[in-house]
């Protein structure tokens, strides 16, 4: 709001922290306070919206609602910026370590020295798995995607710590966050190394998080394996990248999951869920076989094409982003990991090439640059993650691990929030108003088309 205008307003003393909304039909105004966070958007408070007036608001993907108070992320998204606990992703990546980065989300600030030495103590003894587990997991086909492995494994640990959780308990809760984030890169290298039908590896107690998942990735246990210092840096980068991402659809999907009081290891399998879909997590995969699929420099053209056609389901995939309507700083950031890892290891993937040269057009493409559409953080760490040996495959599951923190960081937020409650959408009903029962011997051939197909998707 202008000086100008709050100056009149203040002559007509109106408190400039209201919204008046009209009911055209009716002629009626309500007044709702307005509020701000420590940065971004102001926001309308309509909590007492439905209690005062009956009225709901309709807003399908969340576009325009917060659903909670937060501390922990910033995202400007027309800036490119994104803050963790209000230092920069750039800053984080390029000067902090992983371990750092989850107790800076999980406790709100950076660590002294014997704190990060006791964080990093605590999570290393949490890294080994229940011999059931490795049972349960053998249980799948050789076959099953990791992240199906994932979701089953992750959900599974509440069966072995659920009846002691007490999620009420600060110390159950610290417990419980510091064992899952211990305990999903060996729940990744398990995933792995069973597609391969290779041995379970074991964690490394004398290794860093991110040198420790490297080996249990990448070892054989029939040789020695060196630590690459480049990959195990390039690793802990691609993890404080994906740390936390806000009020993202899985971290949502745990909030609501946790809303309602349920066992922690549950909610993080239902963040992996919704982390899996190819419009969040799953894009970096989609990203490898879009680049498989283009295949070289002369047709990108023609893809450009295919994705602004309206009638053709294909999408630039590492493009594009509900909250960043500029460059993700993310990608940036990983652009370049990508330049250092590739020269490391000496590869000269065509791919990057290829993806270079995709932004390039794409950048300059008048569709893209009227829709704001640039790439993501998911646009570049796929060709990192192939050079380094991942099958397309685990990319999302490396994705998961990094964002573990982030999930259980809001989780443990929520439930310190005295104002959520449980989660509970409303919503915009169409169907049928209230009809008598008609008894199967008595419904005749209605105009209704049948068939699966029609009754799965079609409109009457
Ligand atoms: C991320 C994403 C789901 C955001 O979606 P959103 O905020 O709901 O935005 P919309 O899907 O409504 O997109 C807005 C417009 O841009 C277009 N658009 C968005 N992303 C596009 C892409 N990657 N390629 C081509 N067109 C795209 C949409 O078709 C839509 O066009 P319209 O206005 O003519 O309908 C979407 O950009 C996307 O699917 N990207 C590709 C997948 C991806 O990289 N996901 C990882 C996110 S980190």
């Amino acid at each position: 709001m202008s000086k100008e205008n709050k100056e009149e307003n203040n002559v007509k003393n109106i408190d400039t922290d209201t919204f008046t909304i009209t009911d055209n039909k009716t002629g009626e105004t309500i007044v709702m306070p307005g509020t701000t966070g420590a940065m971004g958007n102001r926001l309308i408070d309509i909590r007492s919206l439905f209690g005062k007036t009956g009225l709901l608001t309709y807003d399908p993907g969340f576009t325009s609602t917060a659903a909670c108070k937060s501390d922990i992320t910033y995202i400007d998204g027309n800036q490119g910026i994104l803050l963790h606990r209000g230092y920069s992703i750039d800053e984080l990546a390029n000067q902090s370590d992983y371990m750092e980065t989850c107790y800076l989300l999980l406790y709100g600030d950076l660590p002294t020295p014997e704190q990060k030495e006791a964080f990093d103590n605590d999570i290393k003894h949490h890294t080994m798995l229940h011999e059931q587990l490795t049972k349960f997991l053998s249980g799948f086909m050789r076959s099953a995607h990791p992240m199906a492995i994932m979701v089953g494994v992750v959900g599974a640990l509440s069966a072995f710590y659920h009846d002691k959780m007490d999620i009420t308990d600060n110390d159950e809760r610290r417990l419980a966050a510091h064992r899952i984030i211990a305990k999903m890169p060996t729940i990744g290298a398990y995933a792995f190394k069973y597609s391969l039908g290779l041995p379970f590896p074991m964690p490394q107690n004398s290794l860093s998080y991110s040198e420790n998942l490297l080996k249990m990735m990448f070892a054989n246990p029939a040789e020695d394996y060196e630590i690459n210092p480049v990959l195990a840096k390039a690793i802990d980068r691609l993890l404080i990248l994906h740390a936390d991402h806000e009020q993202n659809a899985s971290t949502s999907t745990v909030r609501l999951a946790g809303s309602s009081g349920a066992n922690p290891y549950a909610c993080v399998a239902s963040g992996i869920a919704s982390l899996w879909g190819p419009a969040h997590g799953g894009a970096n995969e989609a990203v490898l076989k879009m680049l498989e699929e283009i295949g070289s420099a002369k047709n990108i053209q023609k893809y450009i094409k295919k994705a602004q056609d309206p009638d053709d389901k294909f999408r630039l995939m590492g493009f594009g982003h509900r909250v960043y309507k500029s460059y993700d700083p993310r990608a940036a950031v990983m652009r370049e990991s990508c330049h250092d890892v590739l020269r490391v290891l000496g590869v000269n993937d065509p791919k990057l090439e290829l993806a270079m040269e995709l932004e390039r057009i794409a950048l300059e493409d008048p569709y893209f640059i009227e829709k704001k559409l640039y790439p993501n953080v998911d646009f570049y760490s796929g060709i990192i993650m192939s050079a380094m040996g991942f099958p397309t495959s685990m990319f999302t599951v490396m994705f998961a691990i990094g964002r573990t923190v982030g999930w259980i960081s809001h989780w443990k937020e929520m439930l310190n929030d005295n104002e959520q409650k449980i989660g509970r959408p409303r919503q915009l009903y169409l169907g049928e108003q209230q009809r008598s029962y008609i008894p199967i011997e008595r419904r005749g051939h209605t105009d209704r088309r049948t068939g699966w197909s029609w009754l799965w998707g079609g409109k009457k």
